[in-house]
């Protein structure tokens, strides 16, 4: 029998949305001969009923490529759409438009690829009896139900290289050196970044620090006759007596806040506690472009067939899930709301400190 399969991606973009998008397609269409709708602009496009029917050669040439084809939103929840209604902004609820729209074009399954709130929808989809099946993404990798997610390790490869180029020019000026990297709230990009780039200082929202301590750390290289530092910030880092910094709340997202702005704070009080000239660098959406690394185009790759292939068994309610090395799945109920942050006292926070790293604890 012949399927019918709608694929859309939300949230914010990341490297290997592409290739899971390239890997749905070919599998559907050259395994089992099945039909794909892609909808633009994450549940826009669902709302608004625009889509696109998948040839095989419109995902040829994409593996490669950072974003999605298929276009994104961080914005658009369906259960809370923003429409213009006599000249006002309301939101409604257009998850009926929804299930119309996917009956209309007599989808069998949406495949639906997102982080934390695209998924949060998809369990609330199929709550409402609709076929789904849920793909994870997000270089944050703080989604609790799958040991990785695609993106995140090439973040991991951006923030490195960055505090790789920040070395030689810190240590030829003999200044401090921070790098302020995304992760919402954990702190998984600072944490493994710092370590593959010998970073000297790591703050992370899980370990709120005393910058006393920092400086204290930054001090004591000094004395060792080492006139640099490098400090990577998780953009939700805290102090001990601090909140995490908001630099913007956008109304209609379904999580508003916007952290960022941290990285100078502490610059700031960097500076004046050890007198040591300080900058700062925001690598920002830096972090989010570009081409995956291939572990990420593998991982996408696994995803996406194992999503068709989940399709094919009628396995509906569920995401894909990678746990050790083996591709399985698991309820879409179990695989939202629960953030996975950084153990305090995990094995990669230990071997940190093992080597000399400070976390201004
Ligand atoms: O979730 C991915 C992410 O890049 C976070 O690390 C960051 O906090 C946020 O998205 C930035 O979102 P925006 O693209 O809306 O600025």
């Amino acid at each position: 029998m012949t399927k019918k399969i709608g694929v859309l991606t939300g949230g914010g973009d990341c490297p290997g949305l592409n290739a899971v998008i390239r890997a749905v397609v070919k599998t559907a269409m050259i395994k089992y001969g099945y039909e794909v709708v892609g909808f633009r602009d994450g549940y826009r496009g669902l709302v608004l009923d625009d889509y696109l029917e998948f040839k095989p050669g419109d995902v040829s040439g994409i593996l490669d490529k950072g974003g999605t084809i298929l276009g994104t939103s961080n914005r658009d929840n369906p259960f809370k759409f923003k429409v213009e209604e006599n000249g006002n902004t309301v939101y409604k609820d257009m998850s009926d438009r929804v299930i119309e729209n996917v009956k209309k074009h007599e989808i069998d399954c949406m495949v639906l690829i997102g982080g934390d709130g695209t998924l949060t929808s998809a369990r609330d989809f199929s709550n409402k009896g609709l076929n789904v099946v849920g793909v994870p993404k997000t270089i944050d990798n703080d989604l609790s139900a799958t040991d990785t997610t695609f993106g995140f390790m090439t973040a991991v490869e951006t923030a490195t290289d960055a505090i790789d180029k920040l070395h030689s020019t810190a240590e030829s000026h003999h200044r401090v050196m921070i790098l302020e990297v995304m992760g919402r709230y954990a702190g998984w990009i600072a944490l493994e970044a710092g370590i593959a780039g010998g970073a000297d200082v790591i703050l992370i929202p899980e370990i709120p620090y005393d910058i006393n301590k920092v400086a204290q750390k930054v001090i004591e290289r000094k004395n060792q006759g080492k006139s640099f530092s490098i400090v990577v910030v998780a953009e939700g880092a805290k102090s001990l007596d601090g909140e995490m910094i908001v630099s913007k709340v956008v109304k209609d997202s379904p999580d508003p806040i916007r952290l960022g702005g941290i990285g100078n704070a502490v610059a700031e009080r960097i500076e004046k506690l050890t007198g040591i000239e300080t900058r700062v660098t925001v690598l920002g959406h830096l972090q989010r472009g570009g081409r995956p690394v291939p572990f990420d185009r593998i991982l996408s790759t696994r995803y996406g067939v194992a999503a068709v292939e989940m399709v094919h068994e009628g396995k509906y309610g569920r995401m894909v899930s990678l746990q050790g090395n083996h591709i399985t799945s698991v309820p879409l109920e179990a695989a939202v709301g629960k953030l996975k942050t950084v153990a305090p006292e995990g094995e990669l926070v230990k071997i940190a400190k093992s080597i000399g790293l400070s976390f201004g604890d």
